[in-house]
C-alpha cells in the first residue's frame, strides 16, 4: 500500500525490517512507540541504536559495495583537533584548539555510490528521512545534504587505523554499519559536550588527555541503524585491530541542505573539495568553530 511521502517510493521492505519497525505506517503504534523511545534517548545522551534495523541481505550486498569500492578509499592520514580546524597560537599550547590528534581512516565518498547501491536507496527514501526526523525530535525542517562527497559515505576503518575526538560539522548523523572490525573500532562519545555559542574547553581538554569523566561506549553491530548528535557530542572510534576492515554507512541528514563542509575539512577528510564547498563556506551559521 502506497504511503503518503512520494509520488514514485523506493521499496524498502527488502532494505529495511519493516516487519519489526514499521516506518513506512505512520499510525502504527509501534512506530510512535519506536519515535517515542529514540526522542527520550535523543533527548537524554544525543544518540540512539535501533538494532537489525537492516536486513541481513541488504548488510550483506553494502559490505559486497564497500568491498567493492575499497579501492577508492580516500585514506588520510594526519594530525588534526577536535575542530579540524588549523593551528591558532593565540591559544595556549595545551589549549584543546591546539591538541593535534593522529587520524588515520578513509572514506568511500557518496558520490562513488552508483545508482542501485543499497545505501544510497535507503538515503534518498522519503519514508526514511521522515523517519529520522521524527525521532531528532526537532521542529526544525530536516533535509538530505548537498554535499556530494559527505551526503552518504561509508567510513572506512582498516586494522591499525584510528578515529580521533572530533566534532561533526554537520548536524546529525545516521550510521549503518555494514561491516565490524574483529577488535576495537568502538564508538565512544561525550554527549552534549558543547552547545552553540559555548565550546566548553575544559572538559575537551579532559577528554583529549585521557579523562573519562562523561565517556560512553556503543558497540554497534552490523544492521543497526545509529542515530547520533555529532555537533555537539565530542565522539571518537577506538583503533581498529585484527585482520577485518570496518565499513560504516553514513547517510547524513542536516538543517541546511545548502551548506556543505568547509573546503579545508572536505579536502583533509574526502581528499577533495568542489568549487560549491569554496562558494558556500562563506555562509555564517552558528557561531562555533567547525
Ligand atoms: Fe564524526
Amino acid at each position: 500500500m502506497p504511503t503518503a511521502f512520494a509520488a514514485a517510493e523506493i521499496v524498502l521492505d527488502d532494505l529495511l525490517d519493516l516487519d519489526t519497525y514499521p516506518i513506512h505506517q505512520l499510525t502504527h503504534p509501534v512506530r510512535a512507540e519506536l519515535v517515542a523511545e529514540t526522542r527520550s534517548q535523543m533527548r537524554a545522551v544525543g544518540c540512539c541504536r535501533i538494532p537489525d534495523f537492516v536486513r541481513p541481505d541488504t548488510v550483506r550486498q553494502m559490505q559486497a559495495e564497500a568491498a567493492a569500492l575499497h579501492d577508492q578509499t580516500y585514506w588520510s592520514v594526519q594530525n588534526h583537533n577536535p575542530y579540524f580546524s588549523p593551528d591558532d597560537d593565540r591559544f595556549e599550547p595545551d589549549h584543546p584548539r591546539r591538541t593535534f590528534q593522529h587520524r588515520e581512516s578513509g572514506f568511500i565518498n557518496a558520490d562513488l555510490l552508483p545508482p542501485d547501491s543499497p545505501l544510497r536507496r535507503i538515503y534518498d527514501s522519503d519514508v526514511v528521512l521522515h523517519f529520522v526526523w521524527e525521532c531528532l525530535d526537532t521542529t526544525r525542517p530536516v533535509y538530505r545534504w548537498a554535499d556530494p562527497l559527505g551526503r552518504n559515505p561509508y567510513g572506512v576503518q582498516a586494522p591499525g587505523h584510528s578515529l580521533p575526538w572530533h566534532f561533526d560539522g554537520n548536524e546529525f548523523t545516521v550510521s549503518m554499519l555494514a561491516q565490524n572490525a574483529d577488535e576495537g573500532g568502538i564508538f565512544e562519545y561525550v554527549p552534549n559536550i558543547r552547545r552553540p555559542e559555548q565550546e566548553n574547553y575544559e572538559h575537551v581538554a579532559h577528554v583529549l588527555a585521557g579523562g573519562r569523566d562523561g565517556v560512553r561506549q556503543l558497540n554497534l553491530r552490523p544492521g543497526d541503524l545509529q542515530l547520533f548528535a555529532g555537533r555537539y557530542s565530542l565522539h571518537r572510534v577506538t583503533p581498529v585491530r585484527g585482520k577485518t576492515v570496518r565499513y560504516n554507512g553514513l547517510p547524513s541528514y542536516v538543517h541546511d541542505p545548502f551548506r556543505m563542509n568547509r573546503p579545508y575539512h572536505s579536502e583533509n577528510i574526502y581528499g577533495r573539495a568542489t568549487q560549491l564547498h569554496m562558494d558556500r563556506a562563506l555562509l555564517e551559521v552558528d557561531g562555533l568553530v567547525d
